[in-house]
């Protein structure tokens, strides 16, 4: 197979973490008989730096081209004071909105040897298997945004929450055919108490799920959800919200497993194989440039790319099981590390998983 993948490092800890998975996905190019190749470019704080705009045109034109693209993090204190549209973060919602990817899916997985790792219970959080698909292009983050004053003279903002029926059906649908493959269980996450959005959310889920009544359809308000995640997730298969309410809830479920550091996503169009992977991690400008980041998010990340847009579901499970293997042995990064326990740097915990992946395919 020859694909092509734009990568994009981007700031903070992006360019350490991705330089791991492009050794994974050599490896597993050269295990399988695959071409990938690779064009670097540059986005957030660095092309603001270079270029004076966090995403060029010509960038979001190559990433339209490529097979998938695969991105690191962006953002970091150095660009924390600029303008809302000079934000490195407007890279990744530029990027979102360009390529079309309305459909994030963040599994949670909590991989058994790193039970302990989470702050929460071992009862609680043993056997976790969730995922959470997020509508990631509309919502309060592309709404109208303003400033202005009152009519009593005070400094006011606004920014407007619109969702169309089109934009809450792709999204249903996307998480009914998710459910399908999984534990046949939906749970639509909204505040139809209070938001008309999330009634109109309801109404529209409600009767995208007529076309699956074989899976299990259960409405919560995000408040709720909110509780239900720690108190008791493993009622949960897969979570569907909206934009906003999924980049809270997705953070919050990430602690199930222990790390943030572990949590791969995939953002994906209507176009089949297109898509975008990335950590749900930052870019932790605190660790930036030490080796001390966790890669294994960014390399999930590229299982789900080569799973997701090219097809290759031996390839990506060979990397998952490398992952869950390399943990089992008890390696562990800093955010990983219990106290006592050894800590392994960003390039060994690359190097391991690629010792793995040679391993476990010559005893396939
Ligand atoms: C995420 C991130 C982004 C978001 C930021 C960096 C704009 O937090 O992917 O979850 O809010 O979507
Ligand atoms: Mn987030």
């Amino acid at each position: 197979m020859q694909k092509k993948i734009v990568v994009l490092p981007g700031d903070g800890i992006g360019p350490e973490v991705i330089a791991e998975a492009i050794k994974v996905l050599d490896e597993v190019a050269s295990l399988y008989g695959h071409q990938f190749e690779y064009e670097y470019d540059t986005v957030g704080g660095k092309a603001l730096d270079e270029f004076g705009v966090p995403l060029r045109e010509e960038t979001l034109e190559r990433c339209k081209q490529a097979d998938a693209v695969l991105l690191g993090a962006v953002g970091g204190p150095k660009w924390d004071t600029l303008p809302g549209h000079l934000r490195p973060e407007m890279a990744l919602l530029g990027l979102r909105k360009g390529l079309g990817l309305f459909a994030n899916l963040r599994p949670v997985e909590v991989f058994g040897p790193v039970v302990e790792t989470s702050t929460i219970k071992k009862e609680v959080v043993e056997g976790v298997d969730l995922l959470v698909v997020r509508e990631l292009t509309g919502g309060l983050y592309f709404g109208k945004k303003e400033r202005s004053t009152s009519a009593e003279g005070l400094d006011q903002a606004i920014d407007e929450l619109i969702y169309n029926e089109h934009e809450v059906e792709r999204i249903a649908k996307v998480a009914f055919e998710a459910a399908r493959v999984r534990r046949k269980k939906v749970t639509s996450i909204d505040k139809a108490n209070v938001l008309e959005s999330g009634r109109l959310w309801r109404e529209v889920v409600t009767k995208v799920h007529q076309q699956y009544q074989d899976v299990e359809l259960e409405h919560m308000l995000v408040d709720n959800a909110a509780m239900q995640l720690i108190r008791n997730p493993k009622q949960f298969d897969v979570l569907v919200t909206e934009n906003m309410f999924g980049d809270i809830l997705s953070d919050e479920a990430s602690m199930l497993a222990g790390s943030i550091g572990l949590m791969p996503s995939a953002s994906l169009s209507d176009e089949a194989g297109k898509g975008m992977y990335e950590p749900v991690h930052g870019s932790a400008p605190d660790i930036a440039g030490q080796g001390k980041a966790n890669p294994l998010a960014t390399i999930l990340s590229a299982a789900m790319l080569l799973r997701y847009s090219f097809g290759l579901q031996e390839e990506a499970t060979l990397i998952e099981d490398a992952v869950k293997s390399v943990l089992d042995a008890g390696v562990r990064t800093g955010d990983l590390a219990t106290s006592g326990e050894s800590i392994t740097g960003t390039e060994q915990m690359g190097e391991y998983i690629v010792q793995e992946l040679r391993k476990s395919k010559v005893t396939q």
